[in-house]
């Protein structure tokens, strides 16, 4: 530690991502106070208890990872950035993970009354699936001999764990229902694609300076997490969609986004699906959040900045 203290200077930024990544996500800043989920209530009514039920409890299942992500994911992420620009990113990052956190609330608290909002948390606070995936994540944030592993296990979170409970919002959207709820879960989806990708690429930075050997073992490590989160994913969405019969669809869709994950870190697909394979009602809900999934695209052994679009006035015609 030395006796004095640098303040950060945005006039000379050493690594350009971290500067698009500011730009990027600062100006998509949003609020779950700025969508009027209630005016879903009249599609809501419409709805059975077991379609109700899986609405709600994948809303929990959201909200669980979001609280992981702001309490402990940026922190543990933090502790190895390399430049205070990064640190800068990951503090909005933060920051707009308990956004997302809190925007389930306003869904819960919208949607359901008080007892069934609790009976949710009661269940995201228990359900062995469920916690299963936190935990695992968890651990590895708290390991600090292990700072790629924190990065793998950050982005398969953003890229990967989320989308099982994504699927329910982009579905409904997909159906021109619960149109509300669906921007806000767009909204968010955004973050998190331009979230996997920063993390993936500061990952990527790192995992190029490794020995090869070293980089076999961290890769042996990845594919084998990858599908043990995989099989835990597989499990959960049986409980959640063996009783609405969306279960196969929803695991074409996890596996899509599981090598979406790996891309993120430079790495080789493990599935065979591809974006043609994914329910096309769920691609029309995503059609227009994913103008940012590439936000970053990858050149020989470098990155350029992906081309941005920008975004319109109708990704904010709520
Ligand atoms: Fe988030
Ligand atoms: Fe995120």
């Amino acid at each position: 530690m030395t006796d004095t203290y640098k303040a950060i200077n945005w006039t000379k930024v050493d690594d350009v991502i971290d500067r698009a990544a500011w730009e990027k996500l600062t100006e998509q800043f949003w609020l779950d106070t700025q969508i009027p989920v209630d005016k879903d209530l009249d599609d809501w009514r419409t709805l059975d208890d077991t379609h109700r039920w899986v609405i709600s409890h994948i809303f929990g299942g959201l909200n669980l990872l979001d609280t992981l992500q702001s309490q402990d994911g940026m922190a543990a992420i933090r502790q190895d950035a390399k430049t205070p620009h990064e640190i800068a990113v990951l503090n909005n990052i933060q920051f707009m993970e308990s956004i997302h956190a809190k925007s389930y609330s306003t869904i819960f608290s919208t949607l359901n009354s008080p007892e069934e909002t609790q009976a949710i948390f009661d269940w995201s606070d228990s359900e062995n699936l469920l916690q299963t995936k936190a935990i695992r994540i968890r651990d590895l944030y708290h390991d600090d001999d292990a700072p790629l592993k924190k990065k793998i296990a950050n982005v398969f979170l953003e890229t990967f764990l989320f989308y099982s409970d994504f699927y329910t919002p982009l579905y409904y959207l997909g159906h021109n229902k619960l149109t509300h709820v669906g921007e806000m879960v767009k909204l968010i989806l955004r973050d998190e694609s331009v979230h996997g990708t920063y993390i993936g690429y500061k990952f990527q930075v790192a995992f190029n300076q490794l020995t090869d050997i070293e980089r076999q073992s961290l890769k042996d490590w990845m594919y084998t997490f990858l599908y043990e989160l995989y099989e835990n994913e597989e499990q959960y969405s049986h409980l959640v969609y063996d009783q609405v019969g969306w279960t196969s669809d929803v695991l074409t869709f996890i596996r899509y986004n599981a090598n979406k994950a790996l891309m993120n870190l430079g790495q080789d697909p493990l599935f065979p699906d591809t974006a043609d394979d994914v329910n096309t009602d769920v691609m029309a809900g995503i059609s227009t959040s994913t103008a940012n999934h590439d936000f970053f695209s990858q050149t020989g052994n470098g990155y350029l900045l992906g081309k941005l679009e920008p975004m319109l006035d109708s990704d904010y015609d709520i």
